[in-house]
């Protein structure tokens, strides 16, 4: 095996260009001789040469036997698994084939409510039925958070018959569960565990991280390697072991959700993220947790602004936390996340990953120091200081910590509900009929809603009393919820 140092794809990629074979092949650009200026200046000579092919000598990823074979097989040691994958659709694909190996039509997969729209679509390729647990919400944050260990025995006692469940290790927020203990329970069931780790390309490499669901005994998880270390966008892996998957399914799956077409620069930040991390992602991610402590306690002592922490750990759904997720709620400002969001990017050039009702999310990663911690903390005290209003979040805290409606009676598939004809009806006419779109409200961005799922009255009442006091609807055509898309 080759060492960890090593990058054999990219090698592979430089002997081909450095030999100098003239290309009669695809790319029609010819390693940039046809580009146009314009790209050639984004990209630059040396990236447009190394945007190869499928020569035999550069290997296929829908059948590695060398160079990426080689790559893969220095991932699945780094990262502990039997096997690894390269994949150039992000973890959208590594889910969708995830699903496909473990669900056919009408199987049951057992997954968290707030699962990633991925999820959904995988169910709709394979036509697996899902049983949808409710996680737990933190109140205080606005945030759906883990399962419980009660929520998930329910569901595996009541659904015995399921093949598999879906685990989300950790999520968006960096918040994780005791997921070995999960792991053991679903496996004592003869079930199969397939994880959503876009949120955890990183937690093999630091004491400080969550557990990875692999290393905990999942069968299958698919990590978005561009998310938090040095991959380009797109780019994830899929790890497995074997025992309890078919891993010729496997591969077959992800062979059948990919291009055939793979773009080799891409294939090559997967061989050089994963050499990274072997060789300096200790010492990288030692930085980078650091620099997160700091800035979390920092923020902490500026008026107005919160950031959770270890304190959390203990509440329902709340076991471990990747500290490097910088949630900043804002709602003692009397700001929503998302005003507190565009104000950092328009008065003080401080983009966020993301915001909801209640909070900021920023990353700190590899890539930050201190110079970005301190812009950051200097234009949260800015926020802080100037641009308090006037938002009072009461009557939303008063509905969403008390009123949980029962999650609503599956009727027909996912698939079904997205693949026949759907028409759109007024939503206070649709009681009885059967959803054919997502409606989510945020906080806590649990959805109320899935295609399949009978209507009701009460959950009509429900969403109306949300957008009235504010919340944001997100997933259906229509977000003003006067109209919605059922099943014909
Ligand atoms: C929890 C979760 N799962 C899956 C995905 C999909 O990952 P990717 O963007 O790599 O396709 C995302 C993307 O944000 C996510 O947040």
């Amino acid at each position: 095996m080759n060492s960890q140092k090593e990058t054999p794809l990219l090698s592979a990629m430089q002997r081909y260009v450095e030999a100098g074979a003239i290309p009669f092949h695809t790319p029609g650009h010819k390693q940039g001789r046809g580009i146009h200026p314009l790209l050639e200046q984004v990209l630059g000579r040396q990236a447009l040469a190394m945007d190869v092919s499928l020569m035999s000598e550069l290997d296929d990823l829908h059948g590695p036997h060398s160079c990426i074979k080689e790559a893969q097989d220095l991932a699945a040691a780094l990262y502990g698994a039997d096997h690894s994958y390269f994949v150039v659709n992000g973890t959208t694909g590594g889910i969708h084939a995830m699903i496909l190996t473990v669900a056919g039509p009408g199987d049951k997969i057992i997954v968290p409510r707030n699962v990633h729209r991925s999820v959904i679509g995988g169910m709709i390729l394979s036509g697996a039925q899902p049983v949808f647990m409710q996680p737990a919400t933190d109140h205080e944050l606005g945030l759906a958070v883990g399962i419980t260990p009660e929520t998930l025995e329910d569901a595996i006692r009541r659904n015995a018959d399921a093949k598999a469940v879906l685990f989300i290790n950790p999520t968006y927020y960096g918040v994780a569960v005791d997921i070995g203990k999960m792991i053991e329970l679903v496996h004592s069931y003869g079930m199969a565990v397939i994880v959503d780790e876009a949120h955890g390309p990183h937690l093999r490499f630091h004491e400080r991280l969550p557990l990875q669901a692999l290393d905990a005994g999942a069968d299958i998880v698919a990590q978005s390697t561009h998310k938090l270390i040095g991959a380009m966008t797109q780019c994830s892996m899929v790890h497995c072991r074997e025992g309890r998957i078919d891993i010729s399914k496997l591969e077959a799956m992800l062979s059948l959700v990919q291009s055939t077409s793979p773009n080799y620069l891409l294939l090559a930040s997967l061989d050089i993220a994963r050499m990274q991390m072997a060789t300096e992602g200790k010492k990288l991610l030692d930085q980078a947790i650091a620099l997160a402590d700091w800035v979390r306690s920092q923020i902490n002592t500026i008026p107005g602004l919160y950031c959770f922490g270890e304190e959390k750990l203990g509440n329902p759904g709340m076991v471990y936390l990747d500290p490097t997720k910088i949630t900043v709620t804002v709602t003692a400002l009397g700001l929503t996340g998302t005003q507190a969001e565009q104000i950092l990017r328009y008065q003080y050039k401080i983009q966020a990953e993301l915001s909801d009702m209640y909070n900021v999310l920023f990353l700190i990663t590899i890539g930050d120091g201190e110079a970005e911690a301190r812009a950051l903390l200097a234009a949260l005290r800015g926020l802080a200081a100037n641009h308090g209003e006037k938002k009072d979040f009461s009557a939303i805290r008063k509905i969403t910590e008390t009123c949980v409606l029962p999650i609503p009676e599956g009727v027909v598939l996912p698939r079904q509900a997205l693949l026949g004809d759907a028409k759109s009806v007024l939503f206070e006419q649709s009681v009885g009929l059967i959803c054919a779109e997502i409606v989510t409200f945020y906080p806590p961005g649990i959805p109320l809603l899935c295609p399949g799922e009978r209507i009701s009255a009460e959950m009509i009442g429900y969403c109306r009393q949300l957008q009235t006091i504010g919340l944001i609807v997100s997933g259906p055509d229509d977000t003003t919820l006067t109209t919605i898309k059922v099943v014909c």
